[in-house]
This record gives structure tokens, C-alpha cells and sequence, in this order.
């Protein structure tokens, strides 16, 4: 058993057995995942895509400012890049004022990382591409000392994880970096919540698809039973905690076989699998999250309809 499908069938165990069960929304991206991901990004009520490459391509200026103010040498990381298709406007910039950078995406879908590859082949052939398949949570692209280190994570991926959850992987970020090495925050920010509720629950049923995508990859992968009819998307926006959870629900009462695992999971009629959380922010509340894992909140971008930022934090000096 190679260790990611450790992990995997470990992480299943655990979230299955739960009172309530659950299971990461890091587990979505297999191949077909990425595939799918790719067609929610397009869609019409999918409004975070557009929104930060809107930011990304109109603010690129007052960004780069921000970022790299005396044009040094600098290692662009972006952690669970995708495709790359932002990443390629912000190297775009970087190459047009002749800085030396170096791009290295990190992600665990092969599938991603070979459509980055074959983006960047396309876009900017001439920019050092060095990307890593891999967990940002337990590795990091090599690090070169003499160049700066600007740290990306995009597409309000902070906002799958809870609050303690998103401190320990900034803090984890931290230590990564050294003073004045830069972070860039890509974050949703609270809203209408028909809006928020629409961009997870998309008419054409996209992202039911790709709810439900995580049983066929347990089924694959785990040797689990499954029958995705018998399971439902359903999401629901809190606007009290300013959270978008995504949930499967069971039909009927139905008994869940893994071979990998040698073990059943019963679920009742009406249960719910939780399957993703996606916080939204208010300036207020990403000051006070740089505070609590150690950073210093240097400027925020935001846009104006629908509400979206790219926060800028820095490392500071006596951070530990
Ligand atoms: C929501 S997509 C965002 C992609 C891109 N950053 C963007 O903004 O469009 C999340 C990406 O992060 C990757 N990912 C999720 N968890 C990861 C982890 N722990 N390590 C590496 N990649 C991860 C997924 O494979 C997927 O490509």
C-alpha cells in the first residue's frame, strides 16, 4: 500500500466511523476531481474564479508593489495550484518586468499539474517551471537561500479548514519562510448569501457531480461499495459563522462494504457525510488571523462585486 492510499484509507476509518461523519475536501482531487473542478470554475454561479483573476489581472501593479518592491530574485510557490491559470497572469507580470523568478506549484493532482505544465508550455515557455506532486501539508518545494520566497494560496483554499485547522497550516507556512518572504492570500469574503449558496449548488449539477465523485474514488480506490444514487449533494450557507458546508446525504438505510479496510459503515436514512467547509471573511477577520498565526497583515485587495481579496502578509522579523 503506498502511503497516500495509507492516509487515505486511515482518514476513512476515522471520518466514517465518526458520530458525524466526515471526510477532508483535500480528497476530492483525483484525476476525474481535478476534471471536474476545472468545469466548476467555468460556471456562471462560480463567481471566486473570476473574481481573483480579475483582482490578479487589474491590480497586478499595486500587487506587485506589495510583493517584490526592489525587483529581487524570488521563488513563487503556490501551494494546491491547480491548473495554473491564475499563477500564469501573476508570472506573466513578473517576466514582462524582467524579475528572476521561479514558479513551483505544489499539488497532489497529477492530472492538475500536467494541465499547468502544458498552460505554461503554451503561455510563457521561457519561465522556470519547477513543480512538485505532493501534500503542502507534509512537503515543500526545495528552497533556494539567496532568493525570496513569495508563498500563494489561492482560490480561498484557507477556507477549507477551520479555524484551528487554518492556523496550524499558517503557522506551518511560517516556519517556511524567512523575514520578509511574503504570503499571498486568496479569500472569499462574506456576502449575499444566494450568491455564496448558488457558486456551491450550481444549476447544471456540476458540483453534485463532484460531491459525489469522492464515493466513486473510495469505491476505486478503498475497494468500498458505494451506489452514488443513493446518496444526494446538499449544501447549506450559514451566515451566522460565515460557512458554506457541503454535505452527502443518504436516501435509505444502506450498508457501506471497504475490502481495503475489511470494514462496514452503516448509514441511516438522512445522514449526512460533511464533505467540505468553505469559510467566508470580512477585513476584520483575516487581520485578526495573520495576528493569530504570527503574521503581519501588510495590505488587502479587494474587489468589489462579488466581494473577493487577496490579502498580502509578510513573515515578520521577530516572528519565531
Ligand atoms: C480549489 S482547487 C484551487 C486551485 C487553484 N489554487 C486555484 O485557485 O484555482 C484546490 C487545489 O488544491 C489541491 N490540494 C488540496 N489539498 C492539497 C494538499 N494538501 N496538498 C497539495 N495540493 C492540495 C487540489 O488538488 C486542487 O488542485
Amino acid at each position: 500500500m503506498t502511503p497516500e492510499l495509507h492516509n487515505l484509507a486511515q482518514h476513512v476509518l476515522h471520518g466514517l466511523s465518526a458520530p458525524q461523519k466526515a471526510l477532508s475536501s483535500a480528497w476530492f482531487y483525483d484525476d476525474e476531481g481535478s476534471r471536474l473542478f476545472q468545469r466548476i470554475m467555468t460556471l456562471p454561479e462560480y463567481y471566486l474564479t473570476r473574481a481573483e483573476h480579475a483582482l490578479l489581472r487589474e491590480r497586478v501593479d499595486e500587487l506587485l508593489r506589495w510583493i517584490d518592491p526592489d525587483h529581487r530574485p524570488l521563488d513563487l510557490i503556490e501551494l494546491g495550484s491547480g491548473d495554473g491559470e491564475k499563477a500564469v497572469t501573476l508570472c506573466r507580470a513578473l517576466h514582462a518586468r524582467h524579475v528572476d523568478s521561479t514558479f513551483r506549484p505544489i499539488d497532489v493532482s497529477a492530472h492538475a499539474l500536467a494541465e499547468l505544465s502544458r498552460r505554461f508550455d503554451e503561455h510563457l515557455p521561457r519561465m522556470a517551471l519547477k513543480p512538485v506532486l505532493g501534500d503542502y501539508l507534509a512537503r515543500w518545494p526545495e528552497r533556494s537561500p539567496e532568493r525570496h520566497q513569495v508563498v500563494m494560496l489561492l482560490g480561498s483554499n484557507l477556507g477549507n479548514f477551520d479555524q484551528v485547522g487554518a492556523c496550524a497550516l499558517l503557522r506551518r507556512i511560517r516556519t517556511q519562510l524567512r523575514s520578509g518572504d511574503v504570503l499571498l492570500l486568496g479569500l472569499d469574503l462574506v456576502k449575499d448569501p444566494r450568491v455564496i449558496h448558488a457558486a456551491y449548488d450550481d444549476s447544471r449539477g456540476v458540483t453534485a457531480e463532484f460531491n459525489l465523485n469522492l464515493l466513486r474514488r473510495l469505491n476505486r480506490e478503498l475497494g468500498m461499495n458505494f451506489d452514488t444514487g443513493r446518496f444526494s449533494h446538499f449544501a447549506s450557507y450559514c451566515p451566522l459563522q460565515a460557512v458554506m458546508r457541503s454535505f452527502l446525504i443518504s436516501h435509505v438505510t444502506q450498508v457501506v462494504h471497504s475490502t481495503v479496510l475489511d470494514r462496514e459503515f452503516t448509514f441511516a436514512p438522512g445522514e449526512t457525510l460533511h464533505t467540505e467547509q468553505s469559510q467566508k471573511y470580512s477585513p476584520e477577520s483575516i487581520a485578526e488571523l495573520a495576528e493569530l498565526s504570527g503574521f503581519a497583515h501588510t495590505h488587502l485587495i479587494t474587489g468589489s462585486e462579488p466581494r473577493y481579496a487577496l490579502a498580502i502578509w509578510h513573515r515578520p522579523q521577530d516572528a519565531s
